[in-house]
């Protein structure tokens, strides 16, 4: 049974989902299935802000959406839907972008480091304001994502209440949340950044369509340091802590029993048993990731845009009159 409070969360649409898209965000997306109304969207409008086919984007829109379902998000609890077929998101990204400052955006992790290397459009200035209104329409009260969207969810919140000081109460505060183990899966070649769909190293992130095999060798080769304990510190050995993490993950088990049972294994029987709990985890959601059809797919997506337009132009009425436009 749900209780009343609604979430929703986003994911673009431009690359293949990977362990940290699954560990950070989708997991806590199908467990709050259970609790909440849950509305969930593939943004393809966030994914033209940097540089792209078209023809890559249609492809991508359809698979991230397949993946979705095949980690476990069921079109009988979530609305599942593309962004771009509900243009009340654009419409409220608008009027919220008059209620936001510049140098708020322009002091966005986000854009510093997309406008760095994609030059500099108004959409990735833009970003953090399509996805307040994302979150905004739907009226929800919580918002699950990994650590690196804290800071769009801060200016969220800013700009829900500098609307609702303005104009009178018409959006609730949304909560984010994160994971407690797995927040932030970082790179399996460099530890001390974030996996990321943008890295150009194949070897830095497990798919979740990869095969057992690929993600063995994936976490055989992952970068740890040269000591030989197995032990967590993030600090001082992240490339360890980041595996002990998702170790524990996949196996339900502590990091600190873990750690206990793998102090003197060395670094080859650990990467093994890691690897293994891995690809155990992912196999059910590669097999049916393979099993849906891509049409069957398309038609569920589209029946859902109609619903989730209807349902945000009702929304949509309240906000037209707090800011006088009807
Ligand atoms: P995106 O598409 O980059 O990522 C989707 C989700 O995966 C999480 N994530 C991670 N979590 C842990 N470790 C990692 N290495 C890692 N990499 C990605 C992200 O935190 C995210 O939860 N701006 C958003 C998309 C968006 C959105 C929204 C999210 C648009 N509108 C409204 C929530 C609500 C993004 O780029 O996610």
């Amino acid at each position: 049974m749900t209780n009343n409070k609604r979430v929703f969360s986003g994911i673009q649409p431009t690359g293949e989902l990977h362990l940290g898209n699954y560990v950070g965000a989708l997991k806590n997306w199908v467990t709050m299935q259970d609790e909440y109304e849950t509305i969930y969207c593939v943004v393809d409008l966030h994914a033209m802000t940097i540089p792209y086919e078209p023809d890559q984007l249609r492809a991508s829109r359809i698979e991230t959406a397949k993946m979705l379902l095949a980690v476990g998000i069921d079109p009988d609890r979530s609305l599942l839907y593309f962004q771009s077929d509900v243009p009340a998101h654009s419409e409220l990204s608008w009027i919220l972008s008059t209620l936001t400052g510049l140098g708020q955006l322009e002091r966005m992790t986000h854009f510093k480091e997309k406008a760095d290397r994609a030059g500099q459009n108004l959409g990735i200035l833009a970003y953090p304001v399509l996805q307040a209104a994302d979150i905004l329409i739907h009226k929800v009260h919580a918002v699950p994502v990994g650590d690196d969207q804290a800071q769009h969810l801060e200016l969220t919140r800013d700009v829900a209440e500098r609307f609702n000081q303005r104009f009178g109460e018409v959006f609730p505060i949304p909560e984010r949340i994160t994971p407690e183990i797995g927040a932030r899966v970082m790179s399996l070649t460099d530890p001390t950044s974030k996996m990321s769909k943008s890295d150009p190293s194949l070897k830095s992130r497990i798919l979740l369509t990869d095969s057992a095999d690929q993600i063995l060798k994936k976490v055989k080769s992952a970068v740890t340091d040269t000591g030989t304990t197995v032990s967590y510190d993030r600090e001082e050995k992240a490339g360890v802590s980041n595996l002990l993490e998702l170790f524990s993950f996949f196996t339900g088990r502590s990091i600190s029993d873990l750690a206990e049972e793998y102090a003197d294994s060395g670094y080859g029987a650990f990467k093994i048993a890691v690897g293994e709990a891995i690809a155990d985890g992912l196999s059910p959601i590669s097999k049916r990731y393979h099993d849906l059809s891509d049409a069957d797919v398309a038609e569920l997506m589209s029946r859902n845009g109609a619903t989730a337009r209807e349902r945000a132009e009702d929304e949509m009425v309240a906000v037209r009159e707090a800011v006088g436009l009807s």
